[in-house]
């Protein structure tokens, strides 16, 4: 069975410091969330209270409608992936990945079966007589997600379990992690501080900083219209540029610089002109083709060919630097040295108030 998780007013103290102020969230039944956030945000923390390992010092976790904040560890019927996979290194990986169903009351026949059926899942059957060290990193973390899985948890927690492995592997295993997920639809709370990690597994994020949620979302939602600037810089790549915004009634000028264009529709905030800070992510950007006049003024200081795409590095007349990105299979190749103008996709990019605190797109396109 997989259930809901719910978090209410929950605080997290170390001593007299505290971690967690008041955390209020949801996890649907069978999602795939993830924490994502700094170091030292809180994530391991926040997970290490849903298994039961940390006190919770005010607030309820509840599993579906049942408060579990007293409940022993092991009665929360949780699987649990961690980073230093500790699997057993006596036992081979048959004799692992049974090890969680051996302590509890069930006939050897049906262990084996389950065993069988798992290892299947997790695609190490031809390993399953192997000690771990003749394993690799990869096969060793299969092993670990075997068993937390076959003692068919309610939900399932992993802290960073890709962190050890090569780049090449971490998106073999990501991949993996993701189907079998998917197939077996456990509540599964995942914890990672690599952005592009989480955009590739997750139902839906939560983006974290200083024991605070920034953002809950789609990987989508968060990429696109962020809550506030952190989490614009903290997914995805972004530059950032000071404006002005000013508005009248249903209409709004942004200016960058010389640059200036126009909003039609719905904007947070009054009238009136204020500071901003302009989010424009590389592909938010485009060189405007032939002889522009009007855009905001660069020199490319370095074309780089990444095969699908060109990054272009420019240097605004302003001075500050930006990253943008075209498709390679865009007509014009830009050369070091050259003027060009940018314009932005303005329906895609975002604007903050000055402090970075409030997302005055955020009702626009997603
Ligand atoms: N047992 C503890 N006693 C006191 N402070 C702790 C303890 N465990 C963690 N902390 C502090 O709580 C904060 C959150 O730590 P936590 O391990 O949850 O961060 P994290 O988000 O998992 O970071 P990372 O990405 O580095 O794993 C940090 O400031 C950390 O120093
Ligand atoms: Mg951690």
């Amino acid at each position: 069975m997989s259930v809901k998780i719910q978090f209410q007013n929950v605080t997290k103290k170390y001593g007299e410091t505290t971690v967690i102020p008041d955390l209020s969230l949801e996890v649907k039944e069978g999602e795939f969330f993830t924490l994502l956030g700094p170091s030292g945000c809180g994530k391991t923390t926040l997970l290490r209270m849903v298994a039961g390992f940390n006190s919770i010092e005010a607030g309820t976790i509840s599993f579906n409608d049942k408060v579990i904040n007293n409940l022993s560890p092991g009665k929360r019927n949780i699987g649990m992936v961690f980073q230093n996979y500790a699997i057993f290194p006596h036992m081979n990986v048959k004799q692992n990945v049974a090890f969680g169903l051996t302590n509890r009351a069930i006939p050897k026949d049906e262990i084996e079966k389950r065993v069988e059926k798992i290892l299947d899942t997790v695609k190490i059957t031809e390993y399953k007589d192997r000690m771990p060290e003749s394993l690799s990193g990869g096969q060793q973390q299969r092993v670990a997600l075997a068993r937390a899985i076959v003692i068919e948890p309610d939900v399932l927690l992993m802290d960073e379990p890709l962190s050890n492995l090569d780049a090449k592997l971490r998106v073999d295993m990501r991949n993996a992690i993701k189907e079998i997920q998917n197939a077996i639809q456990i509540t599964t709370i995942y914890v990672t501080h690599d952005q592009e990690e989480a955009m590739a597994v997750s139902d839906r994020i939560a983006i974290m900083n200083k024991g605070v949620i920034q953002h809950i979302g789609s990987p989508r939602e968060i990429y696109r219209r962020p809550a506030n600037l952190f989490v614009a810089t903290f997914i995805g790549h972004t530059n950032v540029l000071e404006g002005t915004l000013k508005r009248e009634g249903n209409t709004a000028w942004l200016s960058i610089g010389s640059y200036a264009e126009d909003f039609e529709g719905s904007l947070a905030g009054g009238d009136g002109e204020a500071p901003v800070k302009v989010s424009v992510r590389p592909e938010e950007f485009y060189i405007a083709e032939g002889k522009a006049d009007s855009g905001l003024k660069g020199k490319i200081l370095n074309a780089m060919f990444l095969g699908l795409n060109t990054h272009y590095f420019i240097a605004l007349e302003s001075g500050q630097h930006v990253e943008i990105v075209e498709q390679s299979a865009s007509e014009k190749i830009y050369k070091n040295g050259e003027d060009v103008f940018l314009k932005i996709h303005r329906d895609r990019i975002n604007i903050f108030d000055a402090g970075g605190e409030r997302n005055l797109t955020a009702g626009g396109n997603k």
